[in-house]
């Protein structure tokens, strides 16, 4: 394994968010200002946006942002807010030579500046060159975007993403393909899935079936600041049952690369996006908070066409929804008990929790 990991066991593993961040619809709020306001955030693929013009609306915490290819082929991303009166500019996705406010339609060029106000009589005193929308970053990362809601965040994406990026790489995600996206909800908190995502005792108890063919040996697991990235081996006697049964094509690039790549990944980007990976695929799972205890996940499934797409989605929703998402459904239905609070956590297999929360509170007491 890389020498990049962060030992971690010098420091005491803890469960210390409060339970409020669970229910409470002000620390949601908080939450879209302070975690998600600041935080490098996934907003979809380069492939979505093909041609100058090609625009799409994100949403980073409490800020809507268009992210947008401009007329030299670059990447932007700005506020999607007009400078007059704070309209929003556009929703969706689309195609455009410009964005023009829909109120009374100053607009703005691809590169947001601003191009033109009707009646400008009205407004003798205004300088253009202070009226540009607001910049937002963009980053491509292989093939996928991630914006911040800064102009010069403190941190770059190589920061943020310290090791996982280099350590993801392999995947080569921009030469592989959306077999498939979808999307569900589910009744808990999107940090109670983070949470679960991260801990590895739960792998013998919620998914005895499911990943019952798995060793389970910790020693591939990396953290990386608030990145994590974990890898678990088949049992040599379920090894080949497993090949045979895989429902996708291998991707032939991982042959070349250290075993660990063709294993089944668990790898997770602060602060909510778990990414599984395989020898035949890449999966995204962005998780967005609808409401403190509703979270909906959005699932994009990247590798080579010619396998059963329908049959792998279901054995990936039947870990991610009907195992993982139930359990957390069964805390959430106590969060607000009198008796809620958190016991002991495993001092290496809940460990990375306590990483998530360090991280967390980090961000949200600014
Ligand atoms: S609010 Fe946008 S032009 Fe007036
Ligand atoms: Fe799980």
């Amino acid at each position: 394994m890389g020498n990049r990991a962060i030992e971690l066991t010098e420091i005491p593993a803890s469960y210390r968010i409060p339970a409020e961040a669970y229910y409470d619809e002000a620390w949601l709020e908080k939450e879209k200002r302070n975690i998600f306001g600041r935080s490098w955030l996934y907003a979809g693929l380069e492939s979505e946006l093909p041609e100058p013009g090609c625009y799409k609306t994100v949403s980073v915490g409490l800020d809507n942002l268009i992210v947008v290819q401009d007329g030299e082929g670059e990447l932007n991303a700005f506020h999607n807010i007009c400078r007059h009166r704070g309209t929003r500019l556009v929703s969706a996705e689309g195609k455009c030579a410009s964005f023009v406010c829909p109120y009374h339609k100053w607009g703005w060029g691809l590169d947001g500046r601003l191009r033109g106000i009707p009646k400008n009589e009205q407004f003798e005193d205004l300088d253009p060159a202070e009226l540009g929308l607001h910049k937002a970053s963009i980053v491509n990362w292989m093939g996928l975007l991630f914006v911040h809601s800064d102009e010069t965040p403190s941190l770059s994406f190589e920061q943020w993403s310290l090791g996982l990026a280099d350590e993801l790489s392999v995947f080569k995600v921009d030469e592989l393909q959306v077999l498939r996206q979808e999307s569900f909800t589910f009744d808990a908190n999107w940090k109670l899935y983070i949470e679960n995502h991260v801990d590895w005792l739960h792998l013998w108890y919620v998914h005895p079936k499911t990943l019952g063919s798995l060793t389970h040996d910790h020693d591939q697991v990396m953290h990386f600041g608030s990145s994590f990235v974990s890898y678990d081996r088949v049992k040599p006697k379920y090894a080949e049952a497993a090949a045979a049964a895989n429902p996708l094509p291998e991707l032939p690039h991982l042959k070349a690369e250290d075993q660990r790549f063709s294993e089944t990944g668990a790898h997770f980007l602060f602060p909510n996006l778990p990414i599984f990976t395989g020898s035949s695929f890449f999966a995204i799972t962005e998780l967005v908070p609808l409401s403190p205890s509703k979270t909906q996940m959005n699932v994009t499934l990247l590798g080579l066409p010619g396998g059963n797409v329908d049959i792998f989605m279901k054995g990936f929703k039947e870990i991610t929804k009907d195992e993982d998402a139930t359990i957390i459904a069964s805390i959430q239905e106590n969060v607000r008990s009198t008796r809620y609070k958190v016991g002991p956590i495993a001092h290496t297999y809940e460990k990375a929790i306590s990483n998530f929360h360090d991280h967390y509170l980090d961000l949200i007491e600014g």
